[in-house]
């Protein structure tokens, strides 16, 4: 299959850095299509470990294009950080283009952000202020700034002109804040430009063309299906979407040209930030699936919340990605639990739905339903579905039947060896 989306099938952190890397041995190239340095990808490898924002997880195999697409959101400042830390740890990210066409955030936006959530204050979305939400407001309104922009200073004067009257009576009238000036900014931002020219190009053609030549291509999601702006459990999301559909949105390539959709999902359920979360865990079993599963946000550091996998979410992203197959993450985290539970459906007034409903009271009301499994000993080690406990392999087989995808591969360790292949047709094999 040589075009595949990789994409999050639940709150995010699903493990999607690690499948992309795995599969990115045998891929040309590798496009991130929206999100921002919202994101944290986390790739394992010979004992070193790597935290991606928004370098596609591809850039450790020399040669493979690395893309960020339109669709992205991008942090010069932030993105030449990331660059340096990778090349100073021996990692050549020549490589690596950036859409002339996607959108730049600006030290507005971050403020924005921060202020936004101060002001929304025990409402608050629990962001991670990087600036996503107001850059993708801008872009929307069309006073946003592009890459393109940073390479000429009359262009990026002229995209400075546009928008700053506009944000720094926002910021100052409403915010009392005491805004930006325009030659700072325009300074700042040109010496970005200047460095990163040569990176920023036509990633569009490139895409297409390499399509068109028949090279295998991963797209890498950031975020999860129910963080997407339409899908999520709005308004707890993030402002991009996530789901399938912003792959051709987000990199140009068009939405016939995509041949597979992996999903990428935890054999349990976690969420960072706010929001409704049904099959959540507060308790002894929550703290226990932390502290199995590390669950720390890789981009905040903020405690994930965590509970059991929701196949009424699980198949609910299998409807709206067209998910071909599921890559399931981390079953190693359930290691020795005498019993394991999966949510079929949610308790609401006396009905059991097997819909997710878009009203975040009905949601945050419901009670969770359980079909409960006998659990396993060990999958740490396993590396072909017949070596996994019979038990782990029921409860795949669950996940698949309940959500309405086969499992395509599964992850039993953080490290890219820790990786179980079942149905190489379906992935970029
Ligand atoms: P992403 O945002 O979807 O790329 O996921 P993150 O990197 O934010 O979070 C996933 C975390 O789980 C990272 O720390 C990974 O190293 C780790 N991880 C991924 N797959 C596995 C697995 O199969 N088992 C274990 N124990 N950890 C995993
Ligand atoms: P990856 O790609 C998990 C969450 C934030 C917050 C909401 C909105 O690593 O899976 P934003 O800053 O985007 O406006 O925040 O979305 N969020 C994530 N949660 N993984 C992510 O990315 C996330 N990116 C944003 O915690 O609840
Ligand atoms: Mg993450």
């Amino acid at each position: 299959m040589p075009t595949l989306a990789i994409v999050g099938a639940q709150w995010g952190d699903e493990g999607k850095g690690k499948v992309t890397d795995y599969l990115a041995a045998r891929a040309d190239m590798v496009v991130r299509y929206q999100g921002g340095a919202n994101a944290g990808h986390t790739v394992v490898f010979r004992g070193e470990t790597f935290r991606l924002h928004h370098v596609p997880s591809g850039i450790f195999y020399p040669g493979t294009i690395c893309l960020i697409g339109n669709g992205v959101v991008v942090d010069p400042e932030h993105l030449l950080q990331e660059i340096d830390e990778l090349e100073a740890r021996g990692i050549d990210t020549r490589s690596l283009f950036i859409s002339d066409r996607a959108q730049v955030i600006m030290p507005y936006h971050k403020e924005q952000d921060r202020l936004e959530e101060e002001v929304r204050g025990d409402r608050r979305l629990g962001t991670t202020g990087r600036g996503i939400g107001p850059c993708y407001a801008d872009k929307v309104a069309r006073y946003g700034i592009r890459m393109i922009d940073l390479l000429d200073r009359a262009s990026l004067a002229e995209a400075l002109d546009r928008v700053l009257p506009i944000k720094n009576r926002l910021l100052r009238q409403v915010f009392h804040h005491p805004g930006f000036e325009k030659e700072v900014l325009l300074n700042q931002f040109l010496a970005y430009g200047e460095r990163l020219r040569g990176r920023i190009v036509d990633t569009v053609t490139l895409v297409n063309e390499a399509a068109e030549a028949g090279k295998r291509i991963l797209f890498e999601g950031a975020q999860g299906t129910l963080l997407d702006i339409d899908y999520g459990t709005y308004p707890f999301v993030t402002s991009s979407s996530p789901t399938a559909g912003g792959v051709s949105v987000g990199s140009g390539l068009g939405p016939t040209r995509l041949q597979g959709v992996l999903g990428v999902a935890k054999a349990y359920a976690t969420r960072v930030g706010e929001g409704p979360f049904p099959s959540e865990e507060k308790g002894e079993l929550g703290a226990r699936l932390r502290q199995r599963g590390q669950e720390f946000g890789t981009t905040t550091g903020r405690p994930r919340r965590c509970g059991w996998f929701d196949a009424v979410v699980g198949r609910f992203a299998v409807r709206v990605n067209g998910i071909t197959g599921l890559a399931i993450t981390k079953l190693d985290v359930l290691d020795g639990f005498e019993k394991v539970r999966i949510c079929v459906g949610y308790r609401y007034g006396g009905q059991v739905r097997r819909t997710l409903p878009t009203d975040l009271r009905l949601l945050a009301q419901s009670q969770p339903v359980y079909e409960e499994l006998p659990g396993w000993e060990q999958t740490r080690g396993a590396r072909t579905f017949s070596e996994l406990p019979a038990a782990a392999q029921r409860y795949l087989e669950a996940l698949a039947d309940l959500c309405g995808a086969p499992i395509a591969l599964v992850s039993v360790g953080y490290d890219r060896d820790e990786t179980i292949v079942v149905r190489p047709d379906l992935l970029l094999l």
